[in-house]
């Protein structure tokens, strides 16, 4: 089939990719010109794991261009995805690069003679496609919902495994405006074997804001508990979550075997939630609550929780280094987790500002982030080009990103560079090493030891 993808974001272009190497011919629309030429070199605009081999192998196989003419792409092709970016407001979400996009597929349509089905894979709030999608392209196409398809196609893929998470699906969901739109859908994803829940378009809406909510409710249902046992004398959340995790419900029996399944990772503390989806999603849902005329407490808190914690690991640092004024305080890790270069609403990002505010020197380190500056880090922090070179002359390392080779490094010759060797974990990433006397260690989700923080329950 041929497709328009309207946006070469995290989702646009991993749709566009992978449909491109399952066959489809896909054009690629944006309106930045350097990622079009980016795009067109092979090189995707963003780190994403496998991205970049699929992306070459389309291109050199002639199944995927970019381009910034909109109207040429969707006037050769059947299906048109709207993948542009859906920023928080103080009330909701910013619809307007949807609108945008929409009015120019609409008026894009009025020279399309044959049947065009135009799909919403950004995440918009319930009644977003039936409603004002919909009323955009009629007008701007002069033709009627019906005379064009119209579906809305949530994407549930995670930064950091995007192809993987795209190409083996747990389900499609296509929230159809009636059956000959889904059906054009269900022919584009005939390959994949996984259940397709085919519903209306705000069923499609709400499934996405739902499955991202519960996600969230997880991870600050983990953080409360650690705020807990952070409180409380011999406990230890890793061991409390550890068990809770061993119910047959969370990790049932498959023949002989436990399971532990992915949703596990979402029941772990740390720093709390980040990313471009789910402090944006939760915000989106709770402000379409509240339009409603109905009180979220829930998701109230939710949020409240994950507003916490970044407070929370500035304070556990400052308890291990005494005062941060004056002291200097390694970042380990930016994005908001591993395997992304994704630092928006990150929770480094409000670490990093409770240091600053608290007069402490920040030198931060990511292994996808590349300095010397990044627009959404205060210039303040310096960005360093090695984990070495971020925790030299540092009194004290705090581990915010769980990324795989900060547990590699080695950190008893590390902390001999530093100051003072105290090293807080802000994700319990490191807590299966062995430390030696000289460190000291301050995971997170335990009351903190003066003195001897390392010295803990079992
Ligand atoms: N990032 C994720 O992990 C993820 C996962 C699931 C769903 N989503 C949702 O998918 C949507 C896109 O997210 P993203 O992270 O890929 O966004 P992004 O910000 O990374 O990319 C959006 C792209 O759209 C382009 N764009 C904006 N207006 C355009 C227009 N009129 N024509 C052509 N291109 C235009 C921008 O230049 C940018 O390249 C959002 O609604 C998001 O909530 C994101």
């Amino acid at each position: 089939m041929h497709v328009t993808i309207v946006g070469t974001g995290y989702v646009g272009l991993t749709t566009g990719v992978c449909l491109a190497s399952l066959g489809h011919a896909v054009r690629c629309v944006d309106v930045v010109p350097e990622r079009i030429d980016a795009i067109n070199r092979g090189e995707p605009p963003f780190h994403e794991p496998k991205l970049e081999s699929l992306l070459r192998e389309a291109i050199a196989g002639r199944r995927l261009s970019a381009t910034a003419d909109l109207d040429e792409a969707v006037l050769g092709s059947e299906a048109t995805f709207i993948t542009v970016g859906t920023p928080r407001t103080a009330h909701g979400i910013d619809l307007s690069y949807v609108e945008k996009a929409a009015r120019q597929i609409g008026s894009a349509l009025r020279r399309q003679p044959r049947y065009h089905v135009v799909v919403v894979k950004s995440t918009v709030v319930p009644g977003t496609t039936a409603s004002f999608v919909k009323a955009i392209l009629e007008e701007a196409s002069g033709r009627r919902a019906g005379e064009f398809g119209l579906c809305m196609n949530p994407e549930f893929l995670r930064e950091g495994s995007a192809v993987d998470d795209f190409m083996h699906p747990d389900r499609i969901v296509i929230g159809q405006w009636d059956d000959r739109s889904g059906a054009v859908l269900d022919e584009l994803y005939r390959s994949f074997a996984c259940p397709k829940v085919v519903t209306t378009p705000s069923n499609a809406e709400m499934i996405k804001y739902a499955s991202n909510a519960l996600l969230a409710t997880l991870i600050s249902f983990s953080n409360e508990m650690a705020k807990l046992c952070e409180a409380t004398s011999g406990t230890d959340v890793e061991k409390v979550l550890g068990a809770v995790h061993l119910d047959r419900r969370l990790s049932p029996l498959v023949g002989a075997r436990v399971v532990s399944p992915d949703i596990l990772s979402y029941l772990r503390a740390g720093c709390g939630f980040g990313g471009s989806c789910l402090p944006k999603d939760v915000e989106a849902l709770r402000a379409y609550a509240r339009q409603q005329g109905l009180a979220p407490h829930l998701l109230d808190a939710v949020l409240a929780v994950n507003d916490e914690r970044p407070g929370q690991l500035v304070a556990f640092t400052r308890e291990a280094v005494g005062a941060l004024s004056g002291a200097t305080v390694a970042v380990l890790g930016l994005a908001f987790k591993a395997g992304t270069d994704d630092l928006r609403d990150s929770p480094a990002l409000g670490i990093i500002d409770g240091l600053l505010k608290e007069q402490a020197s920040v030198k931060a380190y990511d292994p996808v982030v590349r300095g010397p500056t990044h627009a959404l880090v205060d210039p303040r922090a310096v960005l360093c080009r090695t984990p070495e070179e971020a925790v030299r002359g540092a009194d004290a390392a705090l581990v915010v990103t769980a990324w795989p080779e900060f547990a590699k490094l080695q950190w008893g010759a590390l902390c001999r560079t530093m100051r003072r060797p105290v090293v807080v974990d802000g994700r319990n990433a490191l807590g299966h090493l062995t430390w030696p006397p000289h460190i000291v260690y301050v995971p997170i989700g335990r009351m903190p030891q003066p003195g001897n923080p390392q010295a803990q329950p079992g």
